[in-house]
């Protein structure tokens, strides 16, 4: 990861160099400038020697062959970020400027205020680690029937993962109409998925990293929207647009989903692990069945789809064996009813990890995380 964010300068009006030269200099050792040009074609040649995290591009009066130069570099050099300088004002000239790709326009002459918020921006997305080697895993907590808990699985999966592997992890609750991961983790966050989804046509990886919140725990989480309008009308095209960006941006992508919906069907496909979880009772047994049958339908093997038994009890009425058979479907993981450890952790807003580290369920938490990091590697 890049200690700090590096520049180079393209401007041909020497007073306007020095005083961007100045502004940065002033912001001490985060950013380093790599060197200036005063024309476009040299200061190329220096994107191509020094490989700058931003170039600070003035953009003359003619605006096509401004962008066709925008585009020249993002072509050769996509992680470039662009920030354009002109004089121009007109909203068409910094629509195209913006459409060719320019992360920022700064008016000429550039103001210390505008560069320094545009290069905090920067360093904010740069903090994020890079993508990783490989895509990312997508892992879908879901349950034919409410309340089974897959909300307390998909949050302390999705902590215990981080913390064990040390990896990027996002949460992302696509429980559109009911969510409450923000509740189970007390969080207030600025942003949920529906302005993600609302903004869909310009949605690429620095507009998702500048919404997603991160908790204290070190996960990253993709809110559910506030109000109940905004959740039904999410698609799930644009499900598969977000779903598809994150795979590139993070590791483990742990899915908190609604009962079987389209949106929950695609998330479903999507996925490298689904954790089917559910209650050992007469019913949700029986919707168990269901399930498995059209997760058999629809080509997903006993390789991807585990079942997960929640809240059991070693001396209840149903055993892990007859459920089994019953299903012809192996059990992969049963957690134990604790029922007070797990409302005291919901109502404390915390993990189970941080708010009863000694309760058997953490432990059990903790060995299913195991198992489903195996799975994956
Ligand atoms: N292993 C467990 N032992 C005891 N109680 C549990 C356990 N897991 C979850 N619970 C409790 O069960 C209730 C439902 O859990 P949770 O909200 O995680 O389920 P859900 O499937 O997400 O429900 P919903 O359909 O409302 O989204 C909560 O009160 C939670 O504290
Ligand atoms: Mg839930």
């Amino acid at each position: 990861m890049p200690q700090n964010i590096t520049v180079v300068i393209i401007d041909s009006d020497l007073t306007s160099l020095n005083n961007i030269t100045r502004f940065i200099e002033s912001l001490g050792d985060s950013v380093s400038i790599e060197g200036t040009a005063p024309t476009f074609e040299k200061g190329y040649e220096l994107v191509h020697k020094k490989r700058p995290m931003v170039v600070i591009m003035e953009i003359g009066s003619d605006v096509n062959l401004a962008i066709e130069r925008i585009e020249q570099i993002l072509s050769r050099f996509p992680q470039v970020s662009i920030f354009a300088t002109s004089e121009d004002k007109s909203s068409e000239t910094i629509l195209r400027v913006m459409r060719a790709g320019a992360t920022e326009y700064l008016l000429r002459p550039v103001s210390q205020t505008d560069l320094t918020f545009a290069l905090q921006k920067i360093g904010r997305l740069w903090l994020v680690k890079p993508v990783e080697e490989e895509a990312g895993r997508i892992i879908t907590v879901f349950s034919p029937k409410g309340g089974a808990g897959v909300t307390t699985i998909a949050i302390n999966v999705a902590t215990n993962i981080h913390q064990m592997t040390g990896k990027s992890t996002v949460l992302v609750d696509l429980d559109l109409n009911a969510g409450d991961v923000t509740t189970f983790l007390n969080m207030k966050p600025a942003y949920t998925i529906s302005d993600v989804t609302m903004n869909i046509s310009r949605l690429d990886r620095n507009f998702l990293q500048g919404v997603i919140a991160k908790h204290e725990s070190g996960i990253s989480v993709l809110a559910e929207p506030q109000k109940l309008e905004e959740g039904v009308s999410i698609s799930s095209s644009e499900i598969k647009k977000v779903l598809s960006l994150l795979k590139s941006m993070y590791k483990y992508i742990i899915i908190d989903a609604e009962t079987i919906s389209e949106r929950t069907a695609i998330a479903i496909e999507m996925s490298d692990l689904i954790l089917l979880v559910f209650i050992l009772s007469l019913p949700s047994i029986k919707n168990m069945q269901r399930h498995l049958k059209y997760f058999d339908r629809i080509g997903l093997g006993k390789d991807r789809v585990k079942l997960v038994a929640n809240r059991y009890l070693k001396k209840g009425d149903i055993t892990i064996q007859d459920t089994e058979k019953a299903l012809n479907y192996p059990i992969f993981f049963a957690l134990p009813n604790e029922y007070d450890t797990a409302m005291m952790c919901l109502n404390k807003g915390v993990p189970i990890s941080e708010g009863a580290p000694r309760s058997q369920l953490n432990q059990s938490l903790k060995e299913l995380t195991k198992m489903v990091v195996q799975s994956q590697s």
